[in-house]
Order: structure tokens, then sequence, then C-alpha cells
């Protein structure tokens, strides 16, 4: 099937919001230019060896004590580092997804996991998100007839509307797919960049069944082209996305893995963050005022309390594709929101 995103993703225009990307500038390149030069000055032979498949030991060490910071419980030897939450969706898909499997998404969705499991001949059913979250109240009727494999979610900072899920509904997610041994893919690519108050706590960390499969990412806090995510899970289902991963790329290199390792736990990473916070609030109030004082009648939007992602619904007489070919007029880029949707069209956001 044709890849709505990828069609959306590549395009590098003068205004580009068709996918979360971070200003490049608010990002730590400086830093990384001298970190790539210390590590391979010491280790001159890092580029002529192979790297653990499972991620470099250090790092995930790491890892390890970054993820606590959240709330996730998890031992070096149950993290696996991925090239990034894009490899680590698909890692996830391969192992456990085949043709005519059910697997549960938001609607909408972040498009880049839609074209994975699509990709893999998966039945694809939906579930509504609101303010909080995934309509959990639909979900079980789904769960009871469908059973799916797979549930994925984005739970904080959800793309592509910003919600954040509430603890109960995350509760109640952890029961009912605990109930019917459901795996969650809980996507977290950016719970670190939240506005005002932290967002409740991880699935993973109230994981009782063993059944969460835990995604994190670094593209928005730290460096995407350095293409690292990190992925924890337990038992069997760990040790097959391990071997996925072996099958998939022998492990992913190891000059990002080593040049990221001494800013994870560091005094400056939580600095950075704080600046980053604090400078994307800035950015989404003042794309929230240009919407108020230049929108028409009819359009209404989500304000995300942290997160890349702002989600606008336009008045029934705007289509968002014919939106989008005035806008490349003027080289602005955005996603229309019928790509964010597994199943049926939506031509208004
Ligand atoms: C929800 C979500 N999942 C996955 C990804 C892919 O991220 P990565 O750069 O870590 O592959 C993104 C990137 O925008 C995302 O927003």
């Amino acid at each position: 099937p044709r890849s709505q995103f990828a069609r959306y993703h590549i395009a590098p225009q003068k205004v580009h919001l068709s996918s979360s990307m971070i200003d490049p500038k608010l990002l730590p390149n400086r830093y990384f230019e001298h970190e790539v030069q210390q590590v391979l000055s010491e280790n001159p032979e890092l580029l002529s060896i192979y790297g653990n498949v499972q991620g470099d030991n250090q790092l995930r060490s790491e890892m390890s004590a970054y993820l606590k910071r959240s709330g996730v419980t998890s031992t070096p030897e149950n993290i696996l580092v991925t090239s990034g939450l894009q490899q680590s969706i698909d890692l996830v898909a391969r192992t456990f997804v085949g043709p005519g499997d059910v697997v549960v998404m938001e609607a909408p969705t972040y498009p880049g996991a839609i074209d994975i499991f699509r990709g893999r001949g998966a039945t694809i059913l939906t579930v509504p998100v609101d303010k909080d979250g995934m309509r959990i109240d639909i979900l079980q009727n789904v769960c009871e007839k469908h059973k799916p494999k797979v549930i994925f979610t984005i739970p904080t900072f959800h793309n592509p509307t910003g919600v954040v899920m509430s603890l109960k509904r995350r509760k109640q997610l952890l029961d009912i797919a605990g109930s019917i041994h459901s795996i969650i893919v809980e996507d977290d690519p950016c719970s670190e960049i939240y506005f005002e108050k932290k967002p409740p706590v991880t699935l993973k960390s109230m994981d009782q069944f063993g059944n969460v499969i835990y995604l994190r990412g670094l593209s928005k806090t730290i460096a995407p082209s350095c293409r690292i995510g990190i992925l924890t899970a337990s038992g069997s289902i760990f040790n097959r996305l391990l071997a996925a991963k072996a099958n998939a790329d022998l492990g992913s290199p190891l000059l990002t893995q080593k040049a990221i390792l001494p800013l994870i736990n560091s005094k400056r990473m939580i600095d950075h963050s704080k600046k980053l916070r604090t400078a994307l609030k800035i950015r989404r109030d003042l794309a929230l005022d240009l919407l108020t004082s230049l929108s028409p009648e009819g359009v209404s939007w989500t304000i995300p309390e942290g997160g890349l992602n702002l989600w606008i619904s336009l008045p029934s007489w705007i289509d968002s594709h014919l939106l989008l070919s005035e806008a490349k007029k003027q080289q602005i880029t955005f996603l229309p929101g019928s790509a964010c949707y597994p199943v049926g069209q939506e031509n208004n956001q």
C-alpha cells in the first residue's frame, strides 16, 4: 500500500511542519561535534569493530538509570538499543504481527506506525482519542470482540493530537490488555517535553503482567540523526525482539552510541531538558497566539501540555489537502489529518 507518511515526511520547505522535528538550534550539536571527535581520538578502532547486537553495555547501564528517572524499572539486560523508535516499532511488528492479526491503534495516530502495521498485513482496528487519551470504553468493546494481538498507543503527548492519557485510563488499559493477553506497545518520544506539570507515570512502570513493550526515543530531546532509541520488555517478548534486531542489522552504530553516553545522565542533560521545555513552551504559546488572532471562524485546536504536535480542526468548508497545496506555494508544509487515520479519511484536520 502507498505510504502516506513517506510522502509527507521528506519535504524540506521554508516552514516544515509536517513532521515532529525540533529546530536544530535547540539541540546540543556543538557538544556532539566535540564528543564524536573525542570518542574517535580515544578509541580509533571503534569504526572497525562490530558492537554488541543488544547495544553498547555501558550505554545500556546508563539508559537503565535514565529510564528510572521516568519511573521505568529496567536492567541493562532487558534494554535493547535500536536505531530509533521507528525501528523499535518495526521490530515489534515483524516479531508479533503477521497477516490478519488484529492490531488496535488510536485514531488519529502516528502515520509512521500505521505504515509498519499495514505492511505486515495486519487488520487494523481503531479507537478514538478524546482529551483524556484513548477511549477505554470503546477499547473494551473492541477487545472483547476481537482479542487484538497488539495495542499500539502513544499515551503521553500523543502524536498527532498532543493529549495525555489520564492515569485512570492507563490503569484500565493495562487491566483490559492483561486480561486478554494482548501486548501493549507504549511509544514514548516526548514525555520529557512537558510544559507545566509532569505527565502521569508510564504504562510500563505499572506493568504487572509483563506485557508492555516500552519504546523510548531520543530524537526529540537529543539528536534525531544519531538514530538511537531504546526498548525495554520482559521475558520471551524481549528475547524475540533481540533476535529480530540481530536479523535486522546486527546492532546499531557504535559511534553514536558512544557519543551520547556521557550526556545521558549528566547535569548538562538535565539543564538541556529544562531549557528545551522552556523554549518549546514559548513556541507553543506563540503558535496558539497566532492561531487565535489569525484563524477564521470555525477553526479549533488542542492546547498541548507538552510534546511537539498541534492538532487543528478546520470547518467543513476547508479541505486540508487543498489548504496544503496553497500552503506549499508559500513553501509551508503540514501533515493533513487524513494521513493519521489508519481506517477511513478525515479531510478537515
Ligand atoms: C509517535 C512517534 N513514534 C515514533 C517516531 C519516530 O522517532 P525516531 O526518530 O526515534 O525513529 C516519531 C517521530 O516523530 C513519533 O512522533
